[in-house]
């Protein structure tokens, strides 16, 4: 990679979360300066355990205040934007729509509405939708491309491709910002503490701190991206938008095209942290269980990042796994130490 990241001045909103802290680290270790937008001071975070909040400057606010938006973009002569944070619980969706949609979509407008009013320094805005915004699509039709309609049917899904919508909306020809949008398939690695999510649920029961109650007969199919793989695309996608502006208003999808089961995921988690029984037991719990709310088929591949950025997925699914596994183990023995 070149050194374009060396100095740059590079906002993330949903910096204390997982993909924002590894993202930070990726900057921070490239040379910029980053600036992050944090709601509340949790510090059981990536962010924290790695001991990258002294790196960085942090404001605390929320994502709907488009003032203190204004003030930092302004202030601190922001280049790079990466616009992270969101409600992304697809439970706390389905029973909590409203402030889904305030965060994810109001949060989105309020944001681009700060850098609609403060453009000059901006180089490159990279807004995080998500592979749910497109909804269910029929197997045949896997993997989803990026011109296909959004469709999505859940809170959290439709609330993903609204802030999808309107960022493109803002990357007109009558405002001119340098805004690409992301559709990413899952993404796990270190740093993911929402538990609710199958990789992190996975390895806090392998590794003895809890027990998984499975939501479904596992036989939901996904693609899964290690964190590492995203923080590299999302550093040569910024670089790539500020040199070559004309790709304003483009959709990247992301993902290995390698779908697998949950069941199968799960699987490879218990069988890395060596707990057998625990996974059989599991198995049986999942024969005939049904969920609801939730795509039964995703899957994604890089074609297009490919042939634009020159980007591919480094790390396989196996390897990636066993990365987690050493950092879960870590972090779970720190917290409860
Ligand atoms: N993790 C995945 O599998 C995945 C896949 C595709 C897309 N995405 C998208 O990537 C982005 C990052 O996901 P993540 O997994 O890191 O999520 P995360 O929950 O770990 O991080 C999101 C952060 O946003 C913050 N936040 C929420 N509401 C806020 C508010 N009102 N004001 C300020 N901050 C607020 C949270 O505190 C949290 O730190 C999200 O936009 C998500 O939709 C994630």
């Amino acid at each position: 990679m070149s050194d374009y990241w060396r100095n740059k001045k590079v906002l993330i909103t949903g910096i204390n979360g997982f993909v924002g802290g590894n993202l930070a680290k990726s900057l921070l270790e490239h040379g910029a300066e980053v600036f992050g937008l944090v709601r509340n001071e949790n510090k059981r975070t990536f962010l924290y355990h790695e001991k990258l909040d002294a790196k960085i400057r942090i404001f605390l606010g929320d994502l709907c205040d488009k003032e203190l938006f204004g003030r930092i973009i302004s202030e601190e002569q922001i280049n790079s934007i990466f616009h992270l944070a969101a409600q992304v619980e697809v439970g706390v969706g389905m029973s909590n729509p409203f402030l889904t949609f305030e965060t994810n979509v109001r949060g989105t407008y309020s944001l681009l509405e700060a850098c609609r009013l403060f453009p000059s320094t901006l180089e490159s805005i990279v807004i995080a939708s998500s592979d749910k915004a497109y909804g269910s699509y029929p197997v045949e039709r896997m993997p989803y491309k990026e011109d296909y309609p959004l469709l999505p049917q859940y809170p959290y899904d439709t609330s993903k491709a609204c802030g999808d919508l309107i960022a493109q909306s803002y990357a007109n020809d009558v405002y001119n910002l340098p805004i690409i949008v992301t559709r990413f398939c899952n993404i796990y690695g270190p740093g993911q503490l929402n538990f609710s999510a199958v990789v992190p649920d996975g390895f806090r029961s392998a590794l003895g701190y809890s027990k998984f109650v499975p939501r479904s007969d596992g036989s939901m199919t996904r693609d899964f991206l290690h964190v590492d793989d995203v923080s590299d695309l999302y550093l040569t996608m910024g670089e790539g938008l500020a040199k070559n502006p004309t790709i304003a208003g483009e959709i990247f999808n992301a993902g290995p095209n390698e779908p697998v089961s949950v069941k199968d995921v799960l699987k490879l988690i218990f069988s890395l942290a060596n707990n057998q029984k625990d996974f059989d037991e599991i198995s049986k719990l999942m024969e005939n269980k049904k969920t609801t709310g939730e795509i039964d088929y995703q899957s994604m591949d890089f074609d297009k990042v490919n042939k634009h950025f020159g980007w591919s997925p480094k790390i396989g699914l196996k390897d990636g796994l066993k990365i987690t596994l050493d950092w879960f183990a870590d972090y779970l023995q720190k917290q409860k130490g």
